[in-house]
């Protein structure tokens, strides 16, 4: 027999931000009590729902009936899936609809979805009115430990991903965590790279729990089969709460939570942003080729390199360039694309390197050159 699913005690994670602070609360099933929480934070405010046409089908209707039954009215506004709609016209579209449903000051915007629909609808928030309050209801994995925490906002220009945006942050992150069931195995493993990431940047205590229990992080399901998810997520919230917290702007700390970035999004690029290589795959393997490539330069062992290689591997994530389908572009070509990424001052990157697993730092001054030998490398022996 199947125990019934029931409720468990929401974790809550602070994100310490001064007069814009707001709580992050994860648990599975919490999307029942959104509207009695947005009741408590914004007394008679009206809410304009954004979403995605997908994320809508499965979970529009709960989020709208626990608004209504806390007596919150509400407008939905759906746009197309995928990143295509962190364009103009899109963002145009959703701040007409926001305006056209009479939203005011004191009212909310809900972004229900994933870190597309956080970005644009955050982003969207910031300007309509000269900027509405909004709550987040990830939907992803990605989007639950990462971009609906921290504020970064926006839109892609032609020339390059999330160049239009602003920082703007939520009034409250709602992470039901039994939202994520829906989610298909492909887009939950890309979200766990990030979950990872945290790990293996700078918590190794972390990254050893990890290797014991991500089957449990990717079940999920209800108390009696443990709370590893619920657990996973809350660790990877305050660890990027924490830096946030310290470096809101990213004048400094904030970098390291571009480790594998780097190296992820030149193949990311290099791959057209399509779905032969999504995000988290990228990062994936980015961090496979940062870790690798500070072994290389003496900072850490091959073996414990290839530790952190072998978790991402096990989990199903790619970690070698032959992973890629349809392949990678030329050395000249992610070379271009890293420079493009980063700004390369008189030959030089900056990178997110690794003393070891948890232990990762900001290094400025790494030579193009050595980046291009390891790669070159990397390419002859896919
Ligand atoms: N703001 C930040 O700090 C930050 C950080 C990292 C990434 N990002 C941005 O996040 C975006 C990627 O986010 P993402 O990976 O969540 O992509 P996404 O929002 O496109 O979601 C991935 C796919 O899963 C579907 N989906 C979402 N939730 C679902 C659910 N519960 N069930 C079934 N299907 C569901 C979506 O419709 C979409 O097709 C990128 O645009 C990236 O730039 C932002
Ligand atoms: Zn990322």
């Amino acid at each position: 027999m199947t125990a019934p699913l029931r409720p468990t005690e929401p974790i809550t994670v602070p994100v310490a931000l001064g007069a814009r602070a707001y709580e992050i609360v994860i648990g599975r099933g919490l999307v029942a009590s959104l509207g009695e929480r947005i009741k408590t934070l914004r007394p008679g405010a009206r809410a304009a729902i954004v979403s995605d046409e997908t994320v809508a089908r499965f979970h529009l209707g709960a989020v709208e009936a626990a608004l209504k039954s806390a007596g919150i009215d509400s407008a939905h506004i759906i746009v197309p899936a995928g990143e295509g709609s962190k364009n103009y016209a899109t963002f145009e579209t959703v701040c007409e609809a926001i305006i056209g449903a009479r939203v005011e000051r004191n009212d909310l915007i809900v972004a229900l979805g994933g870190g597309v629909i956080g970005d644009l609808a955050g982003f969207a928030a910031s300007c309509v009115r000269r900027g509405l309050d909004f709550v987040q209801v990830p939907t992803t994995l990605l989007a639950q430990v990462d971009s609906s925490v921290g504020g970064k906002t926006g839109i892609n220009s032609r020339q390059g991903k999330n160049l239009i945006g602003a920082f703007h942050q939520p009034v409250l992150v709602v992470a039901d965590t039994a939202l994520l069931d829906t989610l298909p195995k492909r887009e939950f493993c890309a979200g766990y790279a990030e979950v990872a990431k945290y790990g293996l940047l700078g918590d190794a205590a972390f990254f050893s729990w990890l290797e014991k229990n991500w089957q449990g992080v990717f079940a999920g399901g209800d108390s009696s089969r443990g709370l590893a998810r619920e657990h996973a997520i809350a660790v990877c919230c305050r660890a990027k709460a924490a830096i946030v917290a310290r470096d809101e702007r990213e004048t400094g700390e904030r970098a390291l939570l571009n480790l594998g970035h780097t190296f992820g999004h030149a193949l990311e690029a290099g791959c057209g942003f399509s779905d032969r290589l999504l995000h988290g795959e990228a990062v994936a393997l980015g961090m496979a080729l940062a870790f690798e490539f500070s072994a290389q330069k003496g900072l850490l062992t091959a073996s414990e390199a290839a530790r952190a290689t072998a978790h991402l591997a096990a989990v199903g994530l790619p970690t070698h360039l032959k992973d890629v389908r349809g392949g990678v572009p030329a050395v000249d070509a992610l070379m271009d694309l890293i420079a493009q990424d980063k700004k390369v001052k008189r030959g030089t990157l900056t990178f997110i390197l690794v003393r070891g697993i948890g232990r990762a730092f900001i290094e400025n001054n790494v030579d193009a050159a050595e980046v291009r030998k390891f790669l070159e490398h990397k390419l002859a022996s896919a």
